[in-house]
């Protein structure tokens, strides 16, 4: 390929430069309210780094990662540069979903450490500017939460209205369905005689927001949680917490489009408003919530400014795209990005992210875990988040290009999803073997592996026995690798955040896309005040073109996954997986 290029390719150097010009005081007249200091919050600007508590590092040896383990590893955390941390759930919890099943909510899960552990912890990241995320879980308790337990008791005791009951005598609950449960959304009590109901495992009954007292729970929980100096919250399967108390009869298949049957209920938004009075504003702290209904305006009716009730969303559209292993077009995956970045173009803030805790390795399922590409391809997707409007959430092990494990057979799936999933297929009459295929590849478990942080044995993640496998892969993959490795995806990683913390365009500026129907590259343009930049992705293994006039244009680089550069006249020729920024002339 490269003998093809003819004479008059130029290989730009890579050259970091930031362009320190002025704004011109037309442009400032006309500043956009995206542009405008009110806009502006640290929660926008904040790179956030999720951290799965019991899979980053064990200071114990009992096999479970704990917050002393965090400890140790907090200068790993500031070398990242990242400026906030969401930690999933460590609460007091029989752990039947990892911890999203709370059974105290002001009480340490002993695995984890004690509440002086925490507050050390969450002090020490405050101290080296890292801000702290709290995962509240309240559209359910566990079935062992304290309320629960009496709730059952009777229905004359003062918590059973704390959840949602059907009376047996009114005959069987219209049906509900449950995302865990193969067996549906209701559970029977024998000594209340009724049926509660949970949206996810049965072990997970669903809190009746519709009770006042149950919701003043909610807030105190909260603010015994702020005065211990939490920056914000995550909120948990937020968009279920009302509900139509009256349960009517849904029509059989609603459950293909759950968010709209079950999410956005009646009274969600003066619950939002009333949380908003109560704690977010009076703490000043933000708030972020997992899901965000079915439609743009659901989105924005959660998060706006001026609706004075949640302060950032985040929706599924991104990673539905990746579930099965025949993946997406390219096409889809802009379309995709670029509809959700118009829609909340002025108003509005959203997450961006590929992974998480509920998903596999963000390199399996959008980039390539082959050796061959697996570095270059993790440098290109996290260039891409980091360069996306929206604040940027990175999963644990991502900075690396941690890859999925491979589980072949449900023996050895402990997660009450997956479980739940294989019951509902098996029950559906589905083509087993196929159904393990997309579970090898999209489960969750795949993204709870320890961390990997040296060649040592379990990867230097735990002394003890793993409660999960530690990827094959660890000695290839590592911290301790990558750290001594100038062109690694993790020093790529830190690069790409701290050009994002010093460039206020890749946070703010307005997007632009240039190449809707390339199904090989993902190119497109941000625009501050007067300044623009050119994000170049190739998508591919191979070399791929990208011929559009803004080329001419094109300034110093500003990051660059390869050593060189390929230009021929208004072409770019990207390297596999070759991810670009650079300044645009005028
Ligand atoms: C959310 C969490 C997920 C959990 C579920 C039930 O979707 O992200 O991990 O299983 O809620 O709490």
């Amino acid at each position: 390929m490269k003998q093809l290029i003819p004479t008059l390719l130029i290989i730009i150097v890579i050259m970091s430069c930031v362009d320190k010009k002025k704004t011109p005081n037309n442009a400032v007249a006309t500043l956009k309210m995206s542009q405008s200091d009110s806009f502006k919050k640290w929660w926008k600007e904040g790179v956030l780094y999720q951290i799965y508590p019991q899979s980053f590092n064990d200071s114990n040896g009992d096999g479970f990662g704990d917050f002393r383990g965090v400890i140790e590893k907090l200068d790993y955390l500031e070398s990242l540069g990242i400026t906030m941390v969401w930690m999933n759930p460590f609460f007091e919890s029989p752990l039947v979903d990892n911890g999203y099943d709370v059974s105290n909510y002001k009480a340490i899960h002993p695995r984890y450490g004690t509440m002086e552990d925490f507050q050390e912890m969450m002090d020490s990241m405050q101290s080296r500017g890292i801000k702290f995320i709290l995962d509240v879980v309240v559209n359910h308790s566990s079935n062992e939460h304290e309320w629960f337990k009496q709730a059952c008791s009777s229905r004359d005791n003062k918590y059973y209205d704390y959840y949602h009951w059907w009376p047996a005598e009114k005959g069987k609950p219209p049906h509900r369905h449950s995302l865990f449960d193969p067996e549906g959304g209701w559970d029977y009590v024998e000594a209340n005689n009724s049926y509660y109901l949970h949206t996810f495992a049965e072990a997970q009954p669903d809190l009746n927001w519709e009770n006042p007292k149950v919701r003043q729970e909610v807030y105190d929980i909260m603010k015994f949680w702020a005065e211990k100096g939490v920056d914000g919250f995550r909120m948990d399967a937020f968009q279920f917490v009302s509900k139509d108390t009256t349960f009517p009869q849904f029509p059989t298949g609603h459950e293909e489009n759950f968010a709209k049957w079950y999410g956005m209920g009646p009274h969600l938004h003066d619950y939002l408003k009333e949380m908003y009075k109560e704690v977010i504003e009076p703490y000043d702290v933000f708030a972020v919530s997992e899901g965000s209904g079915s439609t743009f305006q659901d989105a924005h009716d959660l998060v706006d400014a001026d609706r004075n009730e949640l302060q950032m969303a985040y929706h599924f559209d991104y990673v539905t795209l990746s579930r099965t292993p025949e993946g997406y077009t390219l096409a889809d995956f802009k379309e995709v990005f670029t509809k959700w970045d118009k829609e909340f173009a002025e108003e509005g803030w959203l997450a961006i992210f590929l992974s998480n805790h509920d998903n596999s390795r963000l390199v399996n399922r959008f980039g390539n875990p082959s050796p061959e590409f697996r570095r270059v391809s993790a440098q290109m997707l996290n260039t891409f988040l980091m360069s996306m409007r929206g604040t940027t959430y990175t999963y644990y092990g991502d900075e690396l290009g941690m890859t999925n494990i491979d589980m072949p057979t449900i023996e050895e799936y402990v997660d009450v999803s997956a479980l739940g999933e294989y019951g509902m297929a098996k029950k559906r009459g589905e083509d087993m073997e196929e159904f393990m295929r997309t579970l090898n590849y999209n489960s969750r478990e795949n993204g709870r592996t320890p961390m990997q942080w040296d060649d040592s044995k379990n990867a230097g993640f735990t002394t003890g026995i793993p409660w999960k496998r530690v990827n094959d892969n660890y000695k290839d993959i590592n911290v301790a690798a990558q750290d001594k490795d100038p062109n690694s995806v993790l020093n790529h990683f830190r690069k790409m955040v701290k050009l994002r913390k010093d460039h206020e365009i890749l946070v703010y500026g307005a997007y632009e896309l240039l190449d809707k129907t390339n199904n090989e590259t993902y190119c497109f343009t941000r625009s501050f005040e007067d300044k623009k930049v050119l994000v170049l992705l190739n998508f591919t293994d191979h070399d791929s073109n990208v011929s559009l006039p803004i080329v001419n244009t094109i300034g110093d680089l500003l990051i660059n996954n390869y050593n060189e550069f390929m230009v021929n006249g208004e072409t770019v020729i990207l390297k596999p997986y070759q991810a670009v920024i650079c300044n645009l002339k005028k």
